[in-house]
């Protein structure tokens, strides 16, 4: 079983990724991600790539795994057909998820995992593998959305995406100029409260911060999107900042209030939980990660979070979550060679 060999392929969101994955965690050929719509213009290339950076060919795999997604479903298709191997559907947030596990061998069932990304929030606890109990997901938005439109609207570069950029403008700002807070629909002080704070689930809601965010926009004459140019003006930088660090501690906050209400209900449930997995491309950011640090040891917990690059969408956690769903007897049987593409 030492030598479980897994192609990952990643195409559920916008980037193709493809990597390889063995038992021993010697991952290697991650395909460069490329942020491509067409995932079926890159797919071939990408998992020719995968294979060859990790010096194999689709003769040494034991499996393939994939995400939901026509392009790299047909993919895996394609190729466990053609090589007799069976293929292992992943689901992409248990992947975020699972990933954790590659990096940290101590990580043992149950634990609890917050899930970060910019379609999802959730916060799970895994009792076994395969068996997920959602404790708290997004009512409206998710963080690394609002992440990237108060980065859009604040004229950032997009390229380097809006959660590094805007965590690297927060940098500058105060992050108590504002008084941001969360759950505030309509953005404006109805309540005297934070509302979602009375409610004792482990729910997530962004929408309100988003409108507080364009109303303190409003208010510094700065128009949403507007020339970036105004960066390099010392004062619309700095104003921007402070903007950046506000959004950021309130966005941030929210995650440290449901995990340490998450912490005492998953304990409840299963006291032997050790570990806190933090995942999803907004685990990358590290004022995330000091903050939830800090929760995790006021609990006399652990905080596993993963490389930024294993954070961020990538095949090596498709690949690592076949090779475990692999080992427990969940896969399906190789498909026909040949197969028609409709069958598929
Ligand atoms: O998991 P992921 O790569 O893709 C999805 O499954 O959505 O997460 C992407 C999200 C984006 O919203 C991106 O802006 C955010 O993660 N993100 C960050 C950082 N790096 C990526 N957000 C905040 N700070 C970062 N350093
Ligand atoms: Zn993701």
């Amino acid at each position: 079983r030492d030598d479980v060999v897994m192609l990952g392929i990643e195409t559920s969101c916008d980037d193709t990724a493809a990597a390889v994955a063995d038992l021993l965690s010697r991952y290697g050929g991650v395909a460069p991600k490329m942020a491509e719509e067409a995932h079926s213009l890159v797919i071939d290339q990408v998992v020719r790539q995968a294979l060859d950076n990790a010096n194999l060919t689709e003769n040494d795999l034991s499996a393939v795994a994939v995400t939901i997604g026509p392009v790299g479903v047909q993919k895996a298709r394609r190729i466990a057909g053609q090589f007799s191997l069976p293929i292992v559907g992943v689901h992409h947030m248990e992947a975020h998820a699972l990933v954790a596990r590659l990096i940290e061998k101590n990580l043992q069932f149950p634990f609890l995992a917050l899930l970060i990304s910019g379609g999802h929030n959730l916060l799970i606890l895994a009792h076994e593998l395969g068996h997920y109990l959602q404790l708290g997901t997004t009512i409206d938005d998710a963080i690394g959305e609002a992440y990237d439109k108060t980065a859009r609207w604040l004229g950032l570069d997009m390229r380097k995406g809006g959660g590094p950029a805007l965590e690297e403008l927060a940098m500058e700002g105060d992050p108590n100029s504002i008084n941001f807070s969360v759950g505030q629909f309509l953005g404006t002080c109805l309540f005297s409260q934070i509302p979602m704070k009375q409610h004792k689930d482990c729910n997530f809601s962004y929408a309100g911060l988003k409108t507080q965010v364009r109303l303190a926009m409003e208010s510094r004459k700065i128009s949403p999107g507007s020339d970036p140019i105004s960066l390099t003006n010392s004062e619309g930088r700095r104003s921007r900042a402070d903007i950046a660090a506000s959004f950021q501690r309130v966005a941030v906050l929210h995650l440290e209030e449901r995990c340490q209400r998450a912490i005492e209900w998953a304990l409840k449930i299963e006291p032997s939980i050790k570990y806190l997995v933090v995942s999803g491309g907004v685990a990358s950011n590290k004022y995330v990660r000091a903050r939830l640090n800090h929760v995790v040891e006021n609990n006399n917990l652990q905080l596993v979070c993963p490389p930024p690059s294993l954070c961020t969408d990538n095949g090596v956690m498709i690949a690592w979550t076949g090779i475990e769903h692999f080992l427990s007897g969940r896969f399906d049987p190789p498909p026909p060679d040949n197969e028609p593409e409709d069958a598929m």
